[in-house]
């Protein structure tokens, strides 16, 4: 069983979103093959980052169940909307408190526009981020396109291509994972 935490990053009310990370959620709990936490950054509250989680003297409860979730997963996927060409402030400002939670993790990038274009701006500058943070990108990237139409509000795909993407990337991220976390149990400690 692989672990996967799924964070999500768009705090909008009304955000649509939340159906593409639900979509992954589901997916990758229909293989049968994963365990998934879902970290939703709209219930955390997060304030603008001052300071690093491991520069705290006196971390709030709320960032070390975060960082509990990532440093526990084998992969990760960021959900994120595009804003203004890019990623969410919310899903950046989330990801600048952790520092070794993101060690040499798999991390998938999923992106969505009610656009046509499915997020590909912030999904390029997502790989950029994770790279940044010492973390692999996955090449195979989940964007959503006009993604009113493309999933419905619990997250099932609307059409042929959004399903068929949908389990191609889940597939992809459990590869990655495997493979991964293959590689840190044989090198831990
Ligand atoms: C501040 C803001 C900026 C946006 N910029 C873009 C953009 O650059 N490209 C794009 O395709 N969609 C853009 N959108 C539209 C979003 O793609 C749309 O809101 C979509 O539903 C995903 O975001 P949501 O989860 O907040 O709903 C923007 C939306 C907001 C609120």
């Amino acid at each position: 069983m692989h672990k996967i935490t799924i964070l999500y990053g768009a705090i909008r009310e009304g955000r649509l979103s939340i159906r593409a990370a639900r979509a992954v959620e589901q997916a990758l709990l229909k293989t049968g093959k994963a365990e998934v936490t879902f970290i939703d950054i709209k219930d955390y509250n997060l304030p603008v980052m001052e300071a690093r989680l491991k520069d705290m003297g006196n971390p709030p409860a709320n960032l070390l169940e975060i960082s509990a979730a990532l440093e526990g997963a084998d992969g990760i996927v960021m959900v994120t909307p595009e804003y203004n060409n890019s990623y969410s402030g919310a899903m950046k400002n989330a990801v600048d408190y952790f520092t070794k939670e993101w060690a040499k993790k798999p991390i998938g990038v999923v992106c969505a526009s009610n656009g046509k274009m499915g997020g590909i701006n912030a999904s390029n500058l997502m790989q950029l981020l994770i790279l940044g943070i010492g973390a692999l990108p996955m090449p195979y990237k989940l964007l959503v396109p006009e993604i009113h139409n493309a999933l419905d509000e619990a997250g099932k795909p609307q059409n042929e291509i959004m399903q068929k993407n949908l389990d191609k990337f889940v597939s992809e991220l459990l590869w990655f994972t495997e493979a991964i976390s293959a590689q840190h149990k044989r090198t831990a400690g």
